[in-house]
């Protein structure tokens, strides 16, 4: 496979690639890298290859006619064979297919990714185009672009560093570069996961807090246990670390076994009365309201969830909920509904139905607040809903998802509140939504397929 690195600055591709893998795959000859510079296709006296934004701005601009000029000549067809170059016609299948691609590095580009390497692995030639300054005039990429790659969400001096990473990341794949074909599947991003912890000698390392030891698991010998547990490892983490890749993961019917029941049956939602806020913030108790309990109720049915608490300090209350639950389970004609309403339980504070939940489910619940509002519970972590799904769907934990009645839960919950979701936003600059329609969007956001 070949690169072609197009830059004003050569100098700092050399180097990078003389050694390691990449060295080694250039001097076997499983790929060569060249460069052009730009520079050589300037007509002026001061070989210029920037000039000021049009529009004004900060910065200098990539001239358009040396770039089109030295892509053009980085990417003139290359006959295929000894017997070609000799003269043989080449067919425009063929021509097509050595075509080289020619990729801008820009931050403005698609984010590069494991599947995207391995695709590139595949083409005959790459020409990578290194930016400087403020970029490149757009004509370019209009005129001579095939691709435009980031290698991140920030911003470098310039595009060789970009085009450094993608050859180190598409030489891996080239055949003969890496000793084990397996060694890059194996890898973090090859299969959608990151990958698990790896371990080598010593056995028992000293450590200032003591001695770590390797995970017994992996000198067993069993080699099924130590796939089943780099599985579980390699998904664990991934939830940690980038839920977004994990709300992404496809897992297939073996993985399944690996990780714990589902979370919408660990799933418990709360509607709380007290502690909530009034519109002046001040902590109050809100009174029940008939449908809440009765619309939430199929909701969390409808979900599968495990219970539906109605939380007020106020008994009466309480005895008024459980009341209007039994007229429904009691209802000849509402049979349908009996089951959603079996779900509902109420209970004198937040902590009772923490300590309710750690009792039925043998392990305390991650807890998780909702809020209308980007600013409630300052500090605890913010979860989008598949974050949350990604994040809560590994532990085996139990969850508790908290509604507010009210102007909402207030923050006085803090202690015992581990997550805030997103709040719900639609497309206006207003989302104050009755508690019944938060829950049932909650809901579907969650665990809707
Ligand atoms: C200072 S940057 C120009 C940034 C440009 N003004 C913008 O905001 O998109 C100069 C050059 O560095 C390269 N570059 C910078 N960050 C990059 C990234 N994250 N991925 C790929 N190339 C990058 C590009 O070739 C870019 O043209």
């Amino acid at each position: 496979m070949r690169f072609t690195v197009v830059t004003i600055l050569p100098e700092l591709i050399e180097p990078a690639l003389a050694a390691g893998v990449v060295g080694r795959a250039r001097e076997a000859g499983a790929i060569t890298v060249d460069t052009v510079n730009p520079r050589d296709f300037t007509s002026d006296r001061h070989r210029s290859v920037d000039d000021t934004p049009y529009g004004g701005g900060p910065g200098m601009v990539m001239k358009p006619e040396p770039l089109l000029a030295v892509i053009a000549h980085a990417a003139r067809p290359q006959p295929a064979s000894a017997e070609l170059a000799a003269g043989q016609a080449q067919t425009a299948a063929e021509t097509a297919a050595l075509a080289p691609h020619r990729i801008l590095m820009t931050p403005a580009g698609a984010l590069l990714t494991q599947a995207r390497v391995r695709e590139l692995a595949a083409l005959p030639h790459v020409v990578l185009v290194c930016g400087r300054y403020e970029g490149v005039d757009e004509r370019v990429i209009e005129l001579a672009i095939d691709e435009q790659l980031s290698i991140g969400d920030y911003v470098l001096s310039g595009g060789e560093l970009a085009a450094l990473v993608v050859i180190d990341a598409v030489a891996r794949f080239v055949p003969g570069v890496l000793g084990e074909a397996s060694s890059v599947d194996d890898e973090s991003h090859s299969a959608g996961l990151l990958e698990y912890p790896q371990y080598t000698r010593p056995l028992k390392l000293a450590a200032p807090d003591g001695e770590r030891a390797v995970p017994e698991i992996l000198t067993s010998g069993n080699h099924a246990a130590i796939a089943a547990w780099r599985r579980r490892q390699a998904i664990a983490r991934t939830g940690q670390r980038r839920p977004d890749l994990l709300a992404r993961f496809r897992p297939a019917a073996a993985d399944r076994k690996l990780l714990p029941p589902p979370l919408h049956a660990r799933t418990h939602l709360a509607l709380v009365h007290h502690p909530v806020v009034d519109r002046t913030g001040a902590v109050v108790t809100t009174s029940l309201t008939n449908f809440d309990i009765h619309d939430l109720a199929r909701s969390s049915l409808t979900y599968g969830l495990a219970g539906y608490h109605i939380v007020t300090p106020v008994a009466s209350q309480r005895d008024k909920a459980e009341h209007i639950a039994r007229l429904w389970l009691e209802d000849a004609g509402g049979e349908h509904r009996a089951r959603a309403l079996e779900l509902v339980r109420t209970a004198a504070s937040v902590d009772a139905v923490i300590a309710e939940i750690a009792a039925s489910h043998g392990a305390a619940p991650l807890v998780v607040a909702t809020s209308a509002r980007g600013d409630a519970f300052p500090g605890v972590a913010r979860r989008s809903a598949p974050e949350l799904v990604a994040e809560a769907g590994l532990d085996p934990a139990p969850l508790l998802i908290l509604l507010g009645t009210g102007w909402g839960l207030a923050d006085v919950l803090l202690p015992s509140v581990s997550r805030v979701l997103a709040p719900i936003d639609g497309a206006a600059d207003w989302n104050h939504l009755s508690v019944r329609s938060a829950g049932a969007i909650v809901l579907d956001r969650l665990f809707g397929r």
